[in-house]
């Protein structure tokens, strides 16, 4: 607050009501100020109010006389003129030869006192006619200087104004007063709540900002812009949160093939494992460490099966599973997790994960080496295909798509497995829009899970409905060198209508 706020508050107290023109001109203080003053007082509530009483509106009369132009000197002052020459004549007079000598510009002084009937001529002297010179003008301006101008004819001040004796400024009185909260001790005014204001309870008695909602706001953002990838991995997390998902940790883009491949049950010569498909990482070549004990219960359901299945019947390689490469899926993601459900004592999980994974592709307007996955996965005991058709389809449902069939299809980790396709109104057809199963008891048995618990999953990328939604044509557009600033910075927030 600054000290003229609180000059104000202090008046305040003792008046009731001030103008701002009082209080302006008894401190000394420019005006422009003292309504900054005011306007910092507003801002902390009902601790003052004010009203215009002059000037609001901009109608023609707020405009005010205000103080006396600049160099001119008032007409009875000792250094004009016609003053000059009144006050030099005494009781006697003088010798109008005398004054012609001595006193310069004396015939316009002369002329002028005439008109001002002050002198008049007795012979060879000029005497006063008056006793005392009662200047008008001087008054006026007086009048002015304090304030007064409205007292002044109308007339009187235009023949001012030409003269250049005052000149109007354009002005807005405030009538300030008390308001209701009114205290000359004002606290300081809270901006935020915070958590530790909630935590302590400090709340409740914290004295809060209020919005301005009248406040114009920056005309150019330059805050940081989400790319549309980001916006819908945001608005995707929304649903997966409200659904009661919890997000699994995908940062790690380096997986091993054991935790991509063997874990989900994929045998070792699986084409998806070739280096034509899948980007292996040179440097470092190998993993760190896997479960010893889980990886010997994959190894020996591949080899030999188990849990009511003959496995693959092939010599598994520890070489194999231990190479590094870039994951495939998130499912990698959501193979670690599971096992670690397991292992901390299963309890009914629902997890989601949304991040990057890699695929060796040919590139082409749909395709790109490097996509996002949204996954989500739901474990339960005695969990059924009609249980997962339900949780997809209110999934998708959540996203604005109504219409959802699903496709018989093979995966190596789930069984059965579904497409999972929706009905494009634009292009009039169903459209694949991702996969789905129920995990194999040959990848939940080994991780340590009970039989009766039944996990299932599915997966979508997040580009496709990103082109869809932002209307994108070539995912060139959307991802990589080729994305133009415009994209980030004009296109319309899409939102998901959920
Ligand atoms: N991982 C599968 C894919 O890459 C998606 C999927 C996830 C399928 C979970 C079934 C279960 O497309």
């Amino acid at each position: 607050m600054t000290d003229l706020s609180q000059q104000l508050l202090l008046v305040l107290a003792r008046d009731g009501t001030v103008t701002s023109h009082q209080f302006a001109s008894t401190l000394g203080q420019d005006h422009q100020r003292v309504v900054g003053a005011i306007k910092s007082l507003q801002s902390l509530g009902n601790v003052s109010s004010y009203a215009c009483v002059r000037g609001c509106g901009g109608k023609a009369d707020n405009r005010e006389i205000m103080g006396v132009h600049g160099r001119r000197q008032c007409p009875s002052q000792p250094g004009f003129p016609r003053g000059r020459l009144f006050s030099s004549l005494g009781k006697e007079g003088l010798l109008l030869a005398d004054i012609k000598a001595n006193m310069p510009n004396s015939n316009f002084a002369l002329g002028a006192a005439m008109r001002n009937k002050w002198v008049m001529k007795d012979g060879e002297k000029v005497i006063p006619a008056v006793s005392d010179i009662k200047d008008e003008v001087q008054l006026h301006l007086q009048a002015v200087t304090r304030g007064d101008a409205d007292t002044l004819p109308e007339k009187v001040k235009a023949d001012y104004k030409k003269r250049k004796l005052i000149k109007e400024i354009e002005k807005t009185v405030f009538d300030v007063s008390k308001g209701s909260e009114f205290t000359t001790s004002v606290v300081k005014q809270e901006a935020e709540l915070t958590k530790e204001m909630i935590e302590s309870g400090q709340w409740k008695n914290a004295n809060f900002k209020p919005y301005n909602f009248k406040s114009k706001g920056r005309v150019e953002l330059r805050s940081g812009h989400l790319h549309p990838l980001m916006q819908l991995r945001a608005e995707f997390r929304q649903i997966f949160l409200e659904m009661g998902f919890t997000e699994m940790p995908t940062n790690n883009y380096v997986e091993s093939a054991f935790w991509n491949f063997d874990a989900l049950f994929q045998p070792q010569q699986h084409p998806a494992r070739d280096a034509q498909d899948t980007f292996y990482v040179a440097d470092p070549e190998t993993c760190l460490e896997v479960p010893e004990d889980y990886l010997e219960r994959v190894r020996k359901t591949h080899t030999e099966g188990g849990y009511g299945s003959i496995g693959y019947q092939y010599p598994w390689s520890r070489a194999e599973a231990d190479k590094n490469l870039l994951r495939t899926h998130t499912t990698a993601v959501s193979a670690r997790m599971l096992h670690k459900l397991a292992q901390d004592g299963f309890k009914p999980a629902k997890y989601f994960s949304i991040d990057r994974v890699y695929r060796n592709e040919t590139l082409d307007a749909t395709h790109l080496a490097e996509f996002h996955q949204v996954e989500g996965v739901v474990a339960d005991h005695d969990f059924s295909l009609k249980n997962l058709m339900g949780v997809i389809g209110n999934f998708f449902k959540k996203i604005g798509m109504t219409d959802i069939r699903f496709k018989p299809t093979y995966n190596p980790y789930t069984e059965p497995s579904m497409e999972i396709y929706s009905y494009h109104k634009g292009l009039k057809k169903w459209v694949e829009i991702g996969n789905s199963g129920l995990f194999r008891p040959e990848m939940l048995r080994p991780m340590g899970l009970p039989e009766s618990v039944k996990v299932c999953g599915y997966g979508l990328s997040l580009e496709r409905p990103a082109m869809i939604m932002y209307g994108i044509n070539s995912i060139r557009e959307l991802v990589g060198p080729r994305v133009k600033m415009e994209l980030i910075l004009d296109n319309p927030v899409c939102t998901i209508d959920k």
